[in-house]
């Protein structure tokens, strides 16, 4: 134990012994394909345009600068964590250890929180894809099964059944997942290459004018938004325990998946601006939509058949990483013990996948896309300016620890880490914080009425 008392602490020693009994499965390269995996999703694929249309015009490469380099700022500070304490609890457990049970437990439920609202955005606009490209072969499917009750349908089918699908394989190890979830990213990341070489034979610059038609102002608010592409990137912490050569590959990974993400965006950003007004560009599926405008229909047909395929990642990605955090609370004795029970035979926390993929499936079937992706929004900010101070305090309790990557030049990027994470913290809307207000309330009579009573040291 750390120390007594009501904010009592946990050990890092004890919590990195119970990290060694998972195979290490994952290397630099799935990690980073990981990381891509889990970052290019519904951002990319359906806010590029939505963003340049209403708020940053083609000025959208500036606000994806500016989430990119809080995302690398935060980045770098999960690096030093992850690698002191290499364990699938990620924010959770570097708050147990430097901030107490307390915090503990109210970082774990909202990682919880995030991940399942993130793939139930992520599902959401799978959903669009996938109805639409269904449309685009003379299939209808009705709106009362493919909206949620908030959109004027009674559940977003595809969503549900897309989850548990994804749920039921990742039951099946990390082996078979791993390789389904490369060939995901790697169509992903094809489509995406194909759009820019056949978009950027298109481009005409005098679309580009006016660069900024909505001022400085339009960039922040962008930048809010767009935020959510590059969230994925902290879910790679949660695979400490399943890599090779944690401490030298998951920083490298993280830094990588980051940079690959941000410079695909710009491109991205650039080449649809320029082949199309940005006005013009208010639509959920932006990228066919260019190729449409500018006479590619086989393209556009072939990228958005790569979109339902590439978005599958994100929701590996996240479920994965949602079950790791219900796992290892389960461990510290936050939750039942049955969610930390691995499988013989595939090694993965079965009942914290179903436990997870269960309630994903119920938020994407039933709830409304945008207080989703708002809620995940704030959670996750509040994780990162935990991560940002928790960095800072392990440094003053425990500076002996061994770091294998420390953040360069002491203080400032894990101090500006923070401000950065209160400043987009401050944009949200009200909504977002009573979201997620009424999930830690909920919390904490989980904790007062269960975890508290079972915590274990
Ligand atoms: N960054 C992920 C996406 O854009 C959540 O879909």
């Amino acid at each position: 134990m750390g120390n007594e008392g009501i904010m009592r602490r946990k050990s890092v020693d004890d919590l990195i012994c119970v990290s060694n009994d998972k195979p290490k499965t994952l290397g630099l390269f799935d990690l980073t394909i990981m990381g891509i995996g889990a970052i290019i999703g519904t951002g990319i694929l359906v806010l590029t345009g939505i963003v340049a249309a209403t708020d940053a015009g083609p000025g959208v490469i500036y606000s994806f600068l500016i989430a990119a380099l809080a995302s690398c700022l935060i980045g770098l500070c999960y690096s030093e964590l992850t690698t002191t304490i290499p364990s699938s609890g990620s924010a959770y457990v570097y708050s147990w250890i430097t901030m107490g049970e307390q915090v503990a437990f109210l970082s774990g439920w909202t990682l919880l929180g995030v991940y399942i609202t993130t793939t139930a955005t992520v599902a959401t606009g799978w959903t669009g894809y996938f109805t639409s490209f269904l449309r685009g072969v003379g299939i209808n499917l009705p709106d009362s099964l493919t909206l949620s009750p908030f959109n004027g349908g009674v559940i977003n089918l595809p969503a549900v059944i897309i989850v548990l699908l994804i749920t039921l394989l990742l039951t099946h190890g990390m082996s078979d997942s791993k390789n389904v979830n490369n060939f995901l990213v790697l169509v992903k990341i094809g489509i995406i290459v194909l759009f820019v070489i056949v978009g950027a034979f298109h481009v005409n610059t005098a679309n580009w004018h006016p660069f900024l038609p909505y001022g400085v102002r339009g960039i922040f608010t962008g930048s809010a938004t767009v935020f959510f592409s590059f969230l994925g990137f902290d879910a790679l912490a949660t695979s400490a325990e399943d890599c090779k050569h944690v401490q030298k590959n998951l920083p490298i990974a993280i830094i990588a998946s980051l940079t690959i993400s941000t410079i695909l965006y710009i491109i991205v950003s650039l080449v649809m601006t320029g082949d199309v007004k940005y006005n013009l560009l208010n639509v959920p599926e932006a990228m066919s939509f260019t190729l449409n405008e500018i006479n590619q229909p086989l393209v556009a047909q072939i990228v958005s058949v790569g979109a339902i395929l590439g978005i599958l990642a994100v929701i590996l990605a996240f479920i994965y990483a949602a079950s790791n955090i219900a796992m290892s609370m389960s461990r510290g004795g936050f939750l039942p013990k049955m969610f930390s029970h691995l499988n013989p035979n595939t090694h993965t926390p079965n009942g914290s996948l179903w436990l997870i993929g269960l309630i994903t499936a119920v938020c994407a079937g039933l709830l409304n896309l945008k207080n989703l992706a708002t809620f995940a929004n704030a959670g996750s900010l509040c994780i990162f300016f935990i991560i940002s101070v928790a960095v800072l305090l392990l440094r003053k309790q425990r500076p002996d620890l061994e770091r294998p990557f420390k953040v360069p030049f002491g203080k400032v990027i894990p101090v500006a880490s923070a401000i950065v994470c209160v400043v987009l913290l401050m944009n949200l809307p009200l909504s977002a914080w009573m979201n997620y207000i009424g999930w830690l309330f909920i919390g904490v009579l989980l904790y007062l009425g269960y975890s508290k009573k079972h915590v274990t040291y």
